[in-house]
């Protein structure tokens, strides 16, 4: 497993993440296993959120750690707050994220979070609320480190006004489908292609600059939850791509796709959301591949993107 540290955040973590958003789907044993094979794996990391089967995501985690003779104190673990899809609104007041995250301590069984995310924007947020809340995470000690999800380089200005503490995440969408937090760079302001639209005010670049490290969620998802494109039938050209370097360096199709996000300078971390033990062996097979600058970009061209 490749490790990083993260500046003013948690060390030595995993560069890939079990994404626990479609864990309601397993029993509580298949949880325990699921987490079992992750360690196993060098997985160190898991991510959830309170919206990830309204909270099943994390009871089922919760109760399946037990099972497993893992120590909390031997795993990170992160949860994401501010979705409310039973209610249809974001909420990012301090009196949701203090009641959401005392919620998700006691469906993890746990007495602190090695990370707290904002999971997308609230339309109406306050950064002074989110001050006095991160701090009275802070000071309980129920948080050890904090950050964003979705969020672009001025919301984050804006947060920062007020939140002392460093925001060291910022979890954004990142695939060989959907690579827009890349693509902009090369087209800027070229009128040929859809190619060139800012979508995010270069949250790429920022994140780089003030050490946030950026989490990829669905790294092999098409568009939103379409399915994966490994073995897709849309996705020909890329297939044979990833084949042709699986077949240079020893791993399957998905560790190829998984390592064009590792080669990416930005160091990311990768959220993987299988809940199939062999997938997952698949996909962190990737941290055994470093593939070259010029691979990066065959694999980046394959996917349907093209140089000015
Ligand atoms: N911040 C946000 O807004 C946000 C949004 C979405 C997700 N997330 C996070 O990102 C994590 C990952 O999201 P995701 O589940 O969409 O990611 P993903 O890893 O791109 O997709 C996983 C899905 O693809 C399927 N799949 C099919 N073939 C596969 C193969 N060969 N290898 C691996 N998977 C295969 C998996 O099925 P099997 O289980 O059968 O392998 C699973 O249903 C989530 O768990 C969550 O933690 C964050």
């Amino acid at each position: 497993m490749k490790m990083i540290d993260v500046k003013n955040g948690p060390q030595n973590i995993s560069r890939i993440v079990l994404g626990c958003m479609r864990m309601p789907a397993l029993s509580t044993e298949e949880a325990a296993k699921m987490i079992e094979t992750s360690v196993e794996l060098g997985i160190n990391y898991f991510d959830h959120a309170t919206c990830y089967g309204a909270g099943d995501a994390e009871t089922r985690f919760g109760d399946a750690l037990p099972m497993t003779g893992i120590k909390r104190e031997d795993i990170y673990l992160q949860s994401k707050v501010g979705l409310h899809f039973d209610t249809m609104e974001f909420n990012w007041s301090k009196e949701d994220i203090l009641k959401s995250t005392d919620e998700i301590l006691s469906r993890l069984k746990t007495d602190y979070l090695d990370a707290l995310l904002l999971h997308r924007p609230d339309l109406l947020y306050d950064p002074e609320e989110i001050a006095e809340a991160f701090d009275e995470l802070e000071k309980s000690g129920k948080v050890r480190h904090f950050g964003i999800s979705n969020t672009t380089p001025m919301q984050i200005e804006l947060l920062k006004k007020y939140v002392k503490q460093p925001l060291v995440f910022n979890q954004l969408q990142l695939s060989l489908d959907q690579s827009q937090i890349i693509d902009q760079a090369l087209y800027l302001n070229n009128k040929t292609t859809d190619m060139s639209i800012d979508r995010d005010n270069g949250i790429l670049d920022y994140c780089r600059l003030h050490d946030i490290t950026i989490q990829a969620w669905s790294p092999l998802q098409i568009g939103m939850f379409k399915g994966c494109f490994v073995d897709h039938p849309d996705f020909p050209e890329l297939n044979e791509k990833l084949a042709e370097l699986g077949e240079k360096y020893g791993v399957p199709k998905t560790a190829i796709a998984i390592a064009w996000i590792l080669r990416h300078p930005a160091k990311m971390q990768v959220i993987a959301g299988t809940m199939n033990p062999d997938h997952l062996k698949d996909i962190c097979e990737a941290t055994k591949v470093d593939l070259t600058h010029n691979e990066w970009y065959q694999l980046y061209l394959a996917s349907g993107k093209f140089l000015p």
